[in-house]
């Protein structure tokens, strides 16, 4: 019986970090459309306020390019006519950094 208890708690738990852990990704693509969307797009590629401010397309190399670092670098101090946008956690950052890897064409 306290075998089957083990294994019932195992699954359980199993499926609480299932969940959690999609939760998360889906709370940083939702945190773009919130905060990054109106001058990056939806996709990534920049909404045209944005584009006009310099912003440039996510989905290209240029920006795939750039180190988590750097780009963990601009989420957090901003750059030229990007402001920071406030109350990001750092790993609300670590999300968006991940959320625009996924944007590669
Ligand atoms: C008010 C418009 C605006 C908002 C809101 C905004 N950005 Fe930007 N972002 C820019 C502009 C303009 C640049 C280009 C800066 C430069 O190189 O001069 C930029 C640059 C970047 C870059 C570097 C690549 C590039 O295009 O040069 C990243 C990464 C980035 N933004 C991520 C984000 C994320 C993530 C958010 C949301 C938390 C966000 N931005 C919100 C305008 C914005």
């Amino acid at each position: 019986m306290k075998k089957i208890n083990i294994v019932t708690v195992a699954a359980a738990l199993a499926v609480v970090i299932a969940l959690s852990l999609s939760a998360h990704a889906q709370g940083a693509s939702d945190l773009f459309k919130s905060k990054c969307a109106m001058c990056h797009g939806a996709d990534g590629t920049g909404s045209p306020t944005g584009k006009k401010m310099g912003a440039h397309d996510f989905t290209a190399a240029e920006v795939q390019k750039m180190s988590d670092a750097e780009l963990t670098d601009v989420i957090t101090n901003g750059k030229n006519k990007m402001k920071p946008s406030t109350g990001l956690k750092p790993e609300d950052v670590k999300g968006l950094v991940a959320h625009i890897r996924t944007l590669k064409k």
